[in-house]
């Protein structure tokens, strides 16, 4: 299997002291879903920035494609061609005032022709399911809005891999089945995906691999089945069981 990227022995501290990962080491292969989980703050959000070389750690050192980095400018350059990211907040990640530039922002930057981002532009408002709020202004919008037109943006520059920081988080019923169904078409073309989520029945739906942090370690890293079919482990992780595998006590309480 194609791996394309890989950490080892990652740790990062913000400067106030707080110390979000601990040597975390993992790879990715070319096509794998993956759901990255785990309980608030335990390091979900700070791994994501470590893999897009937003944030860069003093120690370790990262695989693209088989070859070594430092943690290094160089690096984020690479990293910027091949990884696209949705933040989990889309306040921090829209950079225009109108919809429209914002999601054409991004492929401006990569000079392409007029022609080709208006042509994806609206390409990618449309399999988003916003076409209808590309002349709006950005601070009209609501959240859930806002994380769909950041999610655009991101797709449409059409990265190899794409890291979506919880996607489905302020999203409707309409607006998360679409993006099931784009996720599922990104698959398709062959995409690696990486999906935080606290949702337990998607990560056991969608992803082949679980990924589970615990205070900033990576605690768990296996097929999906083989997390959510043993209760003592979600338990331990802190993260939700399986409706379907609740005891009968549990559900008789709701
Ligand atoms: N900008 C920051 N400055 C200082 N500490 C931070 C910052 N961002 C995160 N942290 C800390 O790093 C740790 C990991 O936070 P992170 O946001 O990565 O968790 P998370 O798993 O994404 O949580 P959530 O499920 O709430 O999104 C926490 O202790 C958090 O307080
Ligand atoms: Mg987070």
């Amino acid at each position: 299997m194609d791996q394309v990227l890989q950490l080892r022995h990652i740790s990062y501290s913000y400067s106030s002291g707080n110390k979000a990962l601990q040597d975390v080491s993992l790879s990715v292969n070319k096509g794998e879903r993956i759901a990255l989980m785990g309980a608030n703050g335990s390091g979900k959000s700070s791994l994501f920035l470590v893999l897009t070389g937003i944030i860069m750690p003093n120690e370790g050192h990262y695989f693209l494609k088989g070859k070594s980095f430092r943690y290094c400018r160089r690096l984020r350059q690479e990293l910027c061609k091949t990884i696209g990211f949705v933040f989990q907040d889309p306040e921090v990640q829209v950079v225009s005032n109108q919809v429209f530039e914002d999601v054409a922002f991004g492929l401006r930057n990569m000079r392409l022709s007029d022609e080709e981002v208006e042509y994806r532009t609206h390409q990618y408002l449309e399999l988003t399911g916003i076409l209808h709020l590309k002349d709006k202004l950005i601070h009209t919008l609501s959240y859930g809005q806002k994380k769909q037109v950041a999610l655009a943006g991101v797709l449409a520059m059409e990265p190899e891999v794409i890291l979506l920081d919880e996607p489905f988080a302020w999203l409707d019923y309409r607006q998360s089945k679409r993006l099931l169904t784009l996720l599922n078409q990104l698959t398709k073309m062959g995409k690696t995906l990486i999906v935080s989520t606290h949702d337990s029945e998607f990560a056991n739906q969608w992803a082949q691999r679980a990924w589970v942090m615990k205070d900033g370690a990576l605690e768990a890293d296996l097929p999906t089945e083989n997390l959510f079919n043993n209760a003592q482990l979600v338990d331990k992780l802190d993260i939700a069981p399986l409706v379907s595998k609740e005891t009968p006590e549990v559900l008789s309480t709701h």
